[in-house]
């Protein structure tokens, strides 16, 4: 039998070095295509271009009081994939996704331990704002969340509150197309955003939190509470959201893990099991309590 978790209880590492400035990112690098075939004569021809990761997190460590939901999670996010958080109720999934945006210090009582890097950016440190870290790394809820506003300034809200100088009605657009709402929704722009359906509503606050241009979308089991068409239209959504956006997903339903993410993350009882490219992990998952909750033996 093999043993799944980490067994050793090592003291946090030290804070990862901030990089010396984070501020206006360089527009993504896209890996540059080579226009002449011959490669460079010290180039080894099974080298990849090597992409850095967008989160890294590195033994972190999460207590509710003393109820310590997460204990040494380490794992890197891959930029433009989808990658799923899986695991049986209460093992720790939502906690880790607030921890990715700083959410889970609104609550009181808690305490975090380790490191969390955004494109090398540690967003716990001294000098980050919290409120940046929000920005760049948004989140929709499980339940959609519609403001009690027109569907414009559900999606306007989050330039109004940044301060956008830019062209609110493109933005506004953009947004819902991103979202995959915009055809449905272009003539009645100014009405009441709770006369959407559930499904709509929750491609609604997917156009908001992309208002606010983010990097990163954590998105805490976002079709649970919708129907199969509903479902799958905001599964096509996140499928078309990963060319421009990091997406972590929570989810309890594993064809829909399956279905959508690049990558899985497997936890239980606060500890990551296994992280794996999703098809390796749901067919051929190399620890046994992965197989054993994958094939349905228990959660
Ligand atoms: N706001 C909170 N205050 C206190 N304890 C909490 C809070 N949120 C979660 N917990 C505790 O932290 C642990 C992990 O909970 P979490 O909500 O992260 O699990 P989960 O994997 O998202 O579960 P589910 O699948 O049911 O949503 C649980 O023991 C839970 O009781
Ligand atoms: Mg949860």
């Amino acid at each position: 039998m093999s043993t799944n978790e980490p067994t050793d209880d090592a003291p946090p590492s030290p804070p990862a070095p901030s990089p010396a400035s984070a501020d206006e990112a360089t527009p993504d690098a896209r890996p540059q295509s080579t226009r002449d075939d011959t490669p460079p004569a010290d180039a080894s021809p099974s080298a990849e271009p090597s992409v850095e990761p967008k989160l890294n997190i590195d033994d972190l460590h999460f207590w509710y009081s003393d109820n310590h939901a997460l204990q040494g999670i380490t794992m890197d996010v891959q930029p433009n994939k989808v990658t799923a958080l899986i695991g049986p109720s209460g093992c720790g999934k939502s906690t880790l996704l607030r921890c990715l945006n700083r959410m889970n210090e609104l609550i009181q009582g808690t305490t975090l331990e380790g490191t969390i890097l955004v494109d090398g950016q540690d967003i716990y440190a001294e000098d980050t704002d919290p409120v940046m870290v929000r920005r760049r790394v948004g989140m929709v809820f499980q339940k959609p969340n519609p403001f009690p506003k027109t569907i414009y300034k559900n999606v306007a809200w989050g330039a109004e509150i940044n301060g956008y100088t830019g062209d609110v009605d493109a933005l506004v657009e953009r947004s819902l197309r991103q979202a995959a709402l915009w055809d449905e929704v272009k003539d009645q722009l100014h009405t009441s955003a709770l006369n959407l359906s559930g499904g709509q509503q929750q491609r609604l606050c997917i156009a908001r939190t992309l208002a606010v241009q983010p990097d990163v979308v954590l998105m805490d089991e976002p079709a649970s509470a919708l129907d199969p068409i509903a479902t799958s239209k905001v599964e096509e959504t996140i499928t078309e959201l990963k060319k421009d956006y990091t997406i972590v997903i929570v989810t309890h339903n594993m064809q829909q893990a399956s279905r959508i993410s690049d990558e899985t993350a497997f936890l239980y009882m606060g500890r990551l099991v296994e992280m794996n490219p999703t098809d390796e992990l749901f067919t051929r998952p190399e620890k046994d309590r992965t197989e054993a909750y994958v094939t349905g033996r228990f959660g």
